[in-house]
């Protein structure tokens, strides 16, 4: 894996710079299998937790200055590592991004990036309001949510948002408007931005009703394989049709490659048995592309980012 020349500033010199930063937790070859929900990854050059705005500006000057690879990192639930691991900074954001609170509305919450959806869902319930239900059983962190338009089938969260604080790739803070993030199934524009934390509008609503569509939306996990290793689903759903139906139409439930099968539970859920690696999990995704296609003509386009 190649990285960019970092020219004037050596390796050890951006390590000192990031060390230094009041707020940042640095790890050094951290493995990356530690924070995915897969459990696979090598290890990334450096990790470094940030706790503040601050340290997060700070952390992304000396990275961009230097020209050293680096990405943000959510709650990692679906991000698959390579086994060689990531040549570079992972940004990770800490505590002082996990704020979850009433809005300057009664029906709006404000949220932290590195708030868990079910958390929030939580927040919404106990405060009677109503819209993020669907966020039940859903793994994962508000900021990655946003970037990749995480949702199901009784809700997504990009329309949940009034706006979004980001930093702009030149460090600014701006706020992106409802009607700005060009989202669309499984993806929105904000991905571009490093996502600070949103604005959600949600829909005042009696205890009782939140609560059956909560249970609703859990009893829907009970039909996929909780508490086993994986990413969720694996690939996106093609239009008009369901890649966990044409994997299952496809026979395909139980292929194993090394440590890695497709579920029996869920055919679009992959399954760390153990001692999965990323290249197992690649292979695997390949094998069932192209038995899907062979077998329906149907291409599926991977749903987890898989980072080399
Ligand atoms: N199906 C099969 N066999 C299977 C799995 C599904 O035939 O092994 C069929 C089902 O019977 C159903 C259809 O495929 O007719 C759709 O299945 P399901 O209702 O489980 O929904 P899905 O489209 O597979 C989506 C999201 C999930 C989310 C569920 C619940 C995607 C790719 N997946 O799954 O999200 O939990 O709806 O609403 O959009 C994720 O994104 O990681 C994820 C798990």
């Amino acid at each position: 894996m190649s990285r960019p020349a970092t020219d004037a500033i050596s390796v050890q010199e951006i390590e000192h710079r990031l060390k230094a930063i009041t707020s940042v937790r640095l790890k050094k070859d951290e493995p990356m299998s530690a924070h995915t929900s897969m459990g696979v990854g090598g290890p990334a050059r450096w990790f470094v937790e940030v706790h503040d705005l601050e340290a997060l500006k700070h952390t992304l000057e000396i990275l961009k200055s230097s020209g050293e690879r680096w990405m943000m990192l959510g709650g990692g639930s679906n991000t698959l590592f390579c086994d060689a691991g990531y040549n570079g900074a992972i940004v990770y954001l800490g505590k002082g991004f996990r704020e979850i609170r009433l809005g300057e509305t009664p029906d709006t919450i404000v949220a932290g990036a590195a708030a868990s959806l079910s958390g929030i869902m939580n927040f919404a319930k106990r405060h009677g309001l109503a819209g993020a239900e669907f966020c039940a059983g859903i793994p994962g962190v508000l900021g990655g949510a946003l970037a990749g338009n995480a949702g199901t089938a009784a809700g997504e969260i990009c329309p949940l948002a009034d706006s979004v604080e980001v930093l702009d790739s030149s460090g600014q803070i701006k706020t992106r408007k409802r009607g700005e993030f060009e989202y669309s199934y499984r993806h929105s524009r904000l991905r571009e931005d490093v996502i600070l934390g949103a604005t959600l509008r949600l829909k005042p609503d009696a205890a009782e009703a939140i609560e059956t569509r909560i249970a609703q939306s859990l009893s829907k996990r009970f039909e996929q394989p909780i508490g086993e290793r994986s990413a969720g689903c694996m690939f996106k759903n093609p239009p008009g049709d369901f890649a966990g139906r044409l994997i299952d139409c496809a026979g395909l439930k139980g292929l194993r490659i090394g440590n890695v099968s497709v579920s029996d539970k869920h055919a679009n859920f992959m399954i760390n048995e153990g001692k999965a690696t990323a290249a197992d999990i690649l292979k695997l995704m390949d094998e069932v592309r192209e038995r899907v296609k062979s077998a329906t003509g149907t291409e599926l386009e991977s749903e987890v980012r898989v980072i080399s």
